[in-house]
């Protein structure tokens, strides 16, 4: 009998342990989820600011034009480089608009999120030179936004 209990509660703690580490699991992945979706909104805020300079909406200003690359360096860097910190397995679902086939052609992703990053380095160090320049890098950078979209974003 008591040998009985003693297995009952064993098997309860286990079981408890088990329900809490998913509940764990689950929670970073919303993390995880909502950090990368965080490095794409400062891209999308910093793509306003620039789109205003670019369409003449704006005054040319080389302080918003260079913070706002860097915003941008960051989410190519984040969807890249860091890839596997942002995109595990276990966040195909949840509160994204990640498709799935992101995951099905890793280094095409990867190397889209590459060239964002590279175009938008280049847009940094352009900002610091001048107007014409930052346009002339900031134009190319707008590039990358819509073809990884169009192919790796859910509507
Ligand atoms: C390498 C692919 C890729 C590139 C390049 C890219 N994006 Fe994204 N973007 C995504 C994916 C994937 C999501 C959805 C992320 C999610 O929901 O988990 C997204 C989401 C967004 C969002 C919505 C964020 C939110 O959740 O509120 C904005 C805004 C955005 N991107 C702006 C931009 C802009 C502006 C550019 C270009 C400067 C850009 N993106 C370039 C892949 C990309």
């Amino acid at each position: 009998m008591k040998f009985t209990t003693l297995s009952g509660i064993a098997v309860s703690a286990v079981l408890a342990g088990a329900i809490g580490f998913t509940a764990l699991a689950y929670a970073a992945d919303a993390d995880v989820i909502a950090a990368r979706r965080g490095l794409m909104k400062a891209n999308g805020t910093a793509a306003k600011a620039i789109g205003g300079m670019l369409d003449g909406s704006a005054k040319f200003d080389a302080a918003t034009a260079g913070d706002g690359a860097k915003a941008m360096v960051a989410a190519g860097h984040g969807f890249g480089a860091e890839f596997d910190k942002n995109f595990p397995d276990s966040t195909m679902t949840g509160d994204t608009k990640a498709s799935p086939d992101i995951w099905k052609n890793k280094d095409d992703f990867k190397k889209r999120a590459m060239a964002l990053e590279a175009d938008a380095t280049a847009a940094v160090a352009a900002a610091a030179k001048g107007e014409g320049d930052f346009k002339a890098a900031a134009g190319k950078v707008f590039g990358n936004c819509k073809g990884c979209h169009e192919k790796y974003r859910l509507k």
